[in-house]
């Protein structure tokens, strides 16, 4: 299946979805007039699992292949300078092409790299994860982090087209999986109920990696992503809905070093903080909080919040890069399928969010 996604200028690109995709790449690069040399930045994990397949669909260029450490941490400066180096080394110029082999890390760091060398080289991704499937590899945003915050250094920057074939999930670890659900189950809240009905469901069908249900997911979120950036791709407006559980999300990222939380898994969190705002203020349905609540359990998204505390959250809240001023913005539903944001909770209300999802945690890890 091919969808367009529209962009600024002459930068619109189109994703291919499919089973199996990756084995029938090499046409796919042809018709799309991929032809010097591709310069792969990929991880340890995916490129062990999933490299020789890639390669197969690549015999018509000449490679080169980086390998980062799987994980967040490789989300850096120092990253983005090995890649650089690698680029120079080995002759990229203009008509070469990087390609992301991988997930939220690996789209996100090479994005940035190929946008920032020689002012921009052609650029190819593919993503492995469920969240980075669904959600990352759309919408042009590319970063790495900072060390005093999340994808402090960043631009946007359209891919040339994006390769997405989940059947390059069967070999995702149950927990990036279940991380990735974070991300999915946001779409379901802030623009499509029949999605989040659909999760509550069976959303043990996608954690058993049924190919029908997983392919629908996936199709659903891909096409409010584009819907959504389409309308609003420099996050002036519409966008920042997308921002849904990315607050405290973020902020419990930011507490726990990067290192004990996945980023989907952060967003469950912060939805869970996020929906038990809406229903504080009277604004979202408990029942419908509930079933959100069930859907993050069962699929196992919600993992132990061990060394953090709601005070370091708070103290991560005072740097969010999203505040305007001294306010934090939040994205609360109202219903399923719409939310508004809000901008003037007090702190004392974030408190009581914090602390219901740290009661939340310790009795999860009690059972
Ligand atoms: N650019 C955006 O718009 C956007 C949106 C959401 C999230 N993000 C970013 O995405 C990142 C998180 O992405 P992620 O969750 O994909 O994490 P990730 O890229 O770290 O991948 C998670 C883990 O899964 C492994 N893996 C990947 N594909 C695999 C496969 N097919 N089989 C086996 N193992 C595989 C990786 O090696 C890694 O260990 C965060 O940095 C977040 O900020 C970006």
């Amino acid at each position: 299946m091919e969808i367009g996604c529209k962009s600024v200028q002459d930068r619109s690109y189109r994703i291919f979805l499919e089973w199996d995709l990756l084995r029938h790449a090499r046409s796919l690069l042809e018709a799309n007039e991929i032809r010097g040399a591709v310069f792969v930045v990929s991880d340890k994990n995916v490129f062990r699992l999933h490299g020789k397949t890639l390669r197969a669909a690549l015999r018509d260029h000449t490679v080169h292949v980086w390998l980062a450490q799987p994980g967040e941490s490789s989300k850096s400066l120092n990253s983005w300078r090995r890649i650089h180096a690698f680029l120079l080394n080995n002759g990229a110029d203009r008509k070469s092409t990087v390609i992301a082999f991988g997930g939220g890390v690996i789209g996100d760091l090479a994005g940035f790299a190929a946008s920032t060398y020689m002012r921009g080289l052609d650029f190819l991704n593919i993503p492995t994860t469920l969240l980075s499937q669904s959600d990352s590899s759309i919408g042009a945003k590319v970063a790495v982090n900072h060390p005093a915050a999340k994808n402090l250094i960043g631009s946007f920057y359209q891919p040339r087209f994006i390769l997405t074939d989940p059947s390059l999930l069967s070999t995702l670890p149950k927990r990036e999986l279940a991380a990735g659900v974070g991300e999915v189950l946001k779409y379901g809240v802030i623009a499509d109920p029949l999605l989040f009905e659909m999760l509550y469901e069976k959303v043990e069908d996608l954690m058993s990696h049924d190919r029908v249900f997983l392919e629908e997911v996936i199709l659903r979120c891909v096409r409010t992503k584009i819907r959504v950036v389409e309308e609003d791709e420099r996050e002036t407006g519409l966008r920042k809905t997308l921002n849904f559980g990315h607050t405290i999300g973020h902020a419990l990222e930011q507490a726990t070093g990067f290192k004990m939380l996945r980023h989907g898994e952060a967003v469950a969190w912060g939805m869970l903080a996020a929906g038990w705002l809406a229903c504080h203020r009277g604004m979202w349905e408990t029942s419908e909080f509930s079933k959100l609540q069930s859907i993050l359990f069962r699929a196992g998204s919600l993992h132990p919040l061990a060394r953090a505390t709601p005070a370091g959250v708070q103290r991560a809240l005072k740097h969010d890069k999203k505040r305007t001023g001294k306010t934090l913005h939040f994205v609360l539903p109202v219903s399923t399928g719409k939310v508004i944001i809000v901008g003037d909770i007090p702190e004392s209300e974030i408190l009581g969010a914090l602390q219901f999802i740290f009661n939340l945690a310790s009795s999860n890890s009690r059972h």
